[in-house]
This record gives C-alpha cells, sequence and structure tokens, in this order.
C-alpha cells in the first residue's frame, strides 16, 4: 500500500505526517507494507528541506524529518492508493489535478481519522506556516492522533483481508 500526505507548501505538515506515520509503522510492524511520501499543491519550495521549526518540533519527540519538497502531479494519484490531506484546500486543489472522479475518490483528510476531531468537526490540520512555535506543537499533535487512527484503520482492513 503506498500512501501520500498533502499539504500546500510540503514543507511543514506533510513533511511531519511523512515522518510521524514511518515511525509509527515501524513500531507497528507495518513498514514494508505501507509506503509514505508527501507533496505540497504548490510549487514554491519545490526541492526544499523541511522547514527547520517543523523538523525541531518532530526531533523534539524523536522523528526525523527527511524529505524533500515535491509538488502534487496528476500520476500521484495513479502511484498511491491514498492522498492524505492536510485541510479542505488542499483537498480542493487537489480535486482540481486529479485526472478522473474515480482518481479524486483516494482524498481523505487526515482528522478525519482522529474520532475526536470527527466529533468536533474540525477536520482541518491549520497552516503552521506563519503562526508561532506553539502552532508546530499543535499541528504535531493533531498529526499524531490522525497517523493513530489511520494505523487502526490499516490494521482493521487487513485483519479483514482487504
Ligand atoms: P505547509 O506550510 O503547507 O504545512 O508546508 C506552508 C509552507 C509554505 C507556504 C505555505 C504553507 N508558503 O506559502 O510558502
Amino acid at each position: 500500500m503506498r500512501i501520500l500526505f498533502l499539504c500546500l507548501g510540503n514543507i511543514c505538515r506533510s513533511p511531519t505526517a511523512e515522518g510521524v506515520m514511518r515511525r509509527r509503522l515501524r513500531e507497528a510492524g507495518l513498514a514494508t507494507d505501507v509506503d509514505v511520501e508527501s507533496a505540497g499543491t504548490g510549487g514554491w519550495h519545490v526541492g526544499h528541506p523541511p522547514d527547520p521549526r517543523a523538523a525541531a518540533a518532530a526531533a523534539a519527540r524523536g522523528i526525523a524529518l527527511e524529505s524533500l519538497a515535491q509538488r502534487l502531479e496528476r500520476s500521484h494519484f495513479d502511484e498511491f492508493d491514498l492522498i492524505v490531506a492536510m485541510d479542505r484546500d488542499n483537498v480542493a486543489d487537489a480535486q482540481a489535478v486529479a485526472p478522473d472522479a474515480e482518481a479524486a475518490s483516494k482524498l481523505r483528510l487526515l482528522r478525519e481519522y482522529d474520532p475526536l476531531a470527527v466529533a468536533s468537526g474540525e477536520l482541518d490540520v491549520p497552516d503552521p506556516y506563519y503562526g508561532g512555535e506553539d502552532g508546530f506543537e499543535r499541528v504535531l499533535d493533531m498529526i499524531e492522533r490522525g497517523c493513530e487512527g489511520l494505523i487502526a484503520e490499516i490494521r482493521g482492513a487487513r485483519a479483514a483481508g482487504a
């Protein structure tokens, strides 16, 4: 299975989700079964490493962010089984890139996998780029919960033989 995490710049939220998910997949013994990458709907930071503030917040939790930014392309919809976006703007932008409706049906929001977020109705991981340091901590907390739910979903699907 291949999962692509998606945000706007691919230097803050989606690289964080990629790093968190990779660690959780390792812990769950699923690292060889599930590949993760990340991308952005915008192209400004293509080739850049993650934002130092995102990298520092992740490093404080023992998570290395090692991706280089790439922009979402039509071909990603073929290459990945699931495209997990950080906010609804990312979903709308990605729908415009998707080759067809079937491809667009691979789009999800990360917080859809967090039951507390679903209950609250607050499904966006907010963009921390222009905010303060505490924004990065909050974003990490949201991403950890979303990835926990996503791992549970993957485990459930495997147990069901999917
Ligand atoms: P991200 O944050 O989408 O979480 O990577 C952003 C990074 C850069 C920009 C916007 C959002 N930017 O406009 O350059």
